[in-house]
């Protein structure tokens, strides 16, 4: 039987770490895979995470099951992080889920569960390459809006509007909440409220993945657009990680919240979460989850977390700001100056799969083949051998 199994594609980022691995040249750059560098090349554990881990392990009783959707408490210290004074007044479901892409696949689990096998979900083009296929794995029907303008290195705003315009009443849209992956182009507080009234106008639902909260202009900033919406809108599901900003990618910890327009549908959501986690794995992993809990709820914890998690942005803008600026020096144009006005972790460059199959195969610089780069995956010392790289190629 299990011969007949046939080869599925591999993810294209998760492909490079493995790539990125086997090279074995000195000076070999690695802007791939969505995981934050420090300036040494680390993926380092925030110092709040381990003193939270720390207390667990001396004050923890039990390992025993929690809830079918996680710990209440988590729920609560999420919520009040995404969705701040909302979450007080709000009627929400939530569930905890294993990771980001758990609660992708569950928010996407719960539009299925909603009927109408009609409905489409609207992704931006592009949006993160595991989007469509987790979409395609449940065989819900997709379509996709425009979103990136390459030429201007902007969000196509008219394209955006054009197309969601023709979205069916009923069809959900996929939203990033922050720091868009892949392109860093991110929506304006103007955008969210445009795209807001032509959801309650056309009967759409907004569906927002929110992997990378801090990582843009700051905790709150980052969710501003996000929060005008929910609070304009009757519903939203909302799939948020705390992989990047926690630095906890392999605890696997995220939830699906999801902002209901009364309580009985929130009973009802909530319980509907609950029985995907058990179709699915059941509980969601708890250890992860615990300690983001301890973090978000404990004050001196919070502030010494949110001090690493502005340093890390800090260093993330300082890198784009660097190369763009060697950019326009070895370029002699302006032709990257979009890297500045984009935002978090990842800038699509704009170059051609040859030329990023180029810049591995000739320069030992690692990029996802859309051109996606890692701006956390620069050092001062790595900058402008990649900027070099990148002039030589164009
Ligand atoms: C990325 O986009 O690189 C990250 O979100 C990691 C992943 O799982 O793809």
């Amino acid at each position: 039987m299990l011969e007949a199994i046939p080869p599925r594609e591999e993810d294209k980022i998760l492909r490079l770490m493995k790539l990125f691995a086997e090279d074995p040249r000195m000076g070999k750059i690695d802007l791939g895979v969505g995981v934050y560098h420090d300036a040494e090349g680390r993926t380092p554990i925030f110092g709040a995470v381990k003193a939270a881990e720390q207390r667990l392990v001396e004050q923890q009783e039990s390992k025993g099951y929690v809830g079918l959707a996680g710990d209440p408490a988590f729920h609560r210290a999420m919520a009040g992080l995404v969705l701040g004074a909302l979450a007080e007044t709000l009627p929400y479901a939530a569930c905890g889920t294993p990771g980001g892409t758990g609660a992708v696949r569950q928010g996407f689990e719960l539009m299925k569960l909603a009927g109408n096998p009609q409905r489409r979900i609207w992704l931006p083009d592009p949006s993160w390459i595991n989007h469509g296929s987790i979409l395609d794995t449940l065989g819900i029907p997709r379509a996709e809006y425009r979103y990136y303008d390459a030429a201007t290195g902007g969000i196509d705003r008219d394209g955006m509007l054009e197309d969601l315009g023709r979205a069916a009443p009923g069809d959900v849209v996929l939203l990033h909440g922050c720091c868009h992956n892949p392109t860093g182009a991110d929506l304006s507080l103007q955008d969210w409220a445009e795209l807001t009234r032509l959801l309650a106008a056309r009967g759409l639902t907004p569906f927002v993945d929110l992997a990378y909260q801090g990582f843009g202009d700051g905790l709150e900033a980052d969710v501003a657009g996000l929060r005008d919406m929910v609070a304009a809108l009757p519903e939203t599901i909302i799939t948020v990680s705390a992989s990047k900003n926690f630095g906890l990618y392999r605890e696997r910890v995220g939830c699906v919240i999801a902002p209901c327009a009364d309580p009985k549908a929130r009973d009802m959501t909530h319980a509907a979460l609950a029985w995907l986690n058990r179709q699915n794995y059941a509980f969601p992993p708890d250890h992860g989850a615990r300690v983001v809990t301890e973090i978000l709820t404990d004050p001196g914890l919070r502030t010494d977390w949110q001090g690493e998690l502005d340093g890390m942005r800090e260093r993330m803008k300082t890198n784009r700001t660097a190369l763009a600026a060697e950019l326009r020096r070895l370029t002699g144009s302006d032709r990257f100056g979009f890297l500045q006005a984009h935002k978090g972790m990842f800038t699509q460059l704009g170059l051609t799969p040859a030329q990023v199959m180029a810049l591995r195969e000739a320069h030992g610089l690692y990029m996802v083949e859309d051109s996606r780069i890692n701006l956390a995956g620069l050092t001062d010392a790595t900058i402008p051998p990649a900027a070099e790289a990148i002039a030589a190629v164009l």
